[in-house]
């Protein structure tokens, strides 16, 4: 679990996040969504220290990071996970070697037992045969799942991704969004995904957080989503006249007044 509270950040005399307060749980996908430019980049960076908030806690179990001693921050960045916008793999190495880098930095284990190790991962996200190839001989998807498994490879507690489906398709997006959600529950990890895909907080937004001009606007789940009254929510959501459409039917339907059931 990861309690955000309070959380103020600026650069120079534009404030980007105003008393940002959250608390993203473990063993569930936590979507953060919003407008470009609302702050999500910001605020997931905060999270992993890449930022320094000027004011507020974020705190991991229970425990401050901004009060932490550089050991256990050091420690506490050892279990967070980052899938990167566009994967970031390193393009001169193979994508078993790509997996096996954090290894190489972080663990003690001996050369065969990292290879072991990343060829796991790699099998769990059902690209055993992609382990000498490339990054350049792969698909943007197969980029992505590589990326998942660098990410997971030190057996994380949390994971984050920034706008994981970005270049994708919607299928290839789709099967991305199922395997983070896998992943998420299987090894009980937080998992932060910044996204702006609807497609993605239907299907995997266990918890959502609205950000809006740096402002959590909105907190609910995907099933509150359709019928929330926020304004500013429903603007961004239902920007499109397709699912404006659907949440009328849907609404409807809750009613008992469905199209379908006057037939
Ligand atoms: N390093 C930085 N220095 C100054 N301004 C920044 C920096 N990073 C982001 N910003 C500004 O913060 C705002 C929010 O950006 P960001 O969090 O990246 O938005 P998004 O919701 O699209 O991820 C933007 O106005 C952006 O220009
Ligand atoms: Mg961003």
């Amino acid at each position: 679990m990861i309690e955000i509270r309070n959380v103020k950040k600026s650069f120079g005399e534009k404030t980007i996040l105003h008393d940002v307060t959250a608390t993203m749980e473990a063993g569930k996908c936590n979507l953060i969504i919003g407008a470009s430019g609302s702050g999500k980049t910001v605020l997931t960076k905060c999270m992993v220290g890449l930022f320094k908030p000027d004011q507020g806690e974020i705190l991991y179990n229970g425990q401050n990071m901004l009060e932490m001693t550089d050991e256990e921050r050091k420690q506490l960045r050892q279990q967070i996970g980052m899938l990167f916008q566009g994967s970031a793999l390193f393009d001169s190495m193979t994508v078993e070697e790509n997996i096996m880098f954090p290894l190489n930095m972080f663990s003690n284990l001996s050369y065969k037992e990292r290879r072991k190790k990343a060829n796991e991962v790699l099998a769990r996200v059902n690209l055993k045969d992609a382990n000498k190839k490339f990054p350049a001989e792969i698909s943007g998807g197969m980029k992505k799942r590589v990326g998942i498994a660098r990410a997971i490879v030190l057996n994380p507690k949390y994971l984050f991704c920034d706008e994981p489906n970005s270049g994708l398709d919607p299928q290839t997006s789709l099967l991305i969004d199922h395997l983070i959600k896998e992943i998420t529950e299987e090894y009980d990890i937080t998992t932060i995904v910044v996204t702006h895909d609807m497609n993605s907080v239907m299907e995997i937004g266990d918890r959502i957080f609205y950000m809006h001009q740096g402002k959590k606007q909105w907190e609910g789940s995907n099933k509150d989503i359709i019928f929330s009254k926020d304004k500013l929510l429903n603007e961004f959501i239902f920007a499109s006249e397709f699912l404006q459409g659907a949440k009328e039917m849907r609404m409807l339907e809750e009613k008992g007044e469905s199209p379908a059931n006057n037939q």
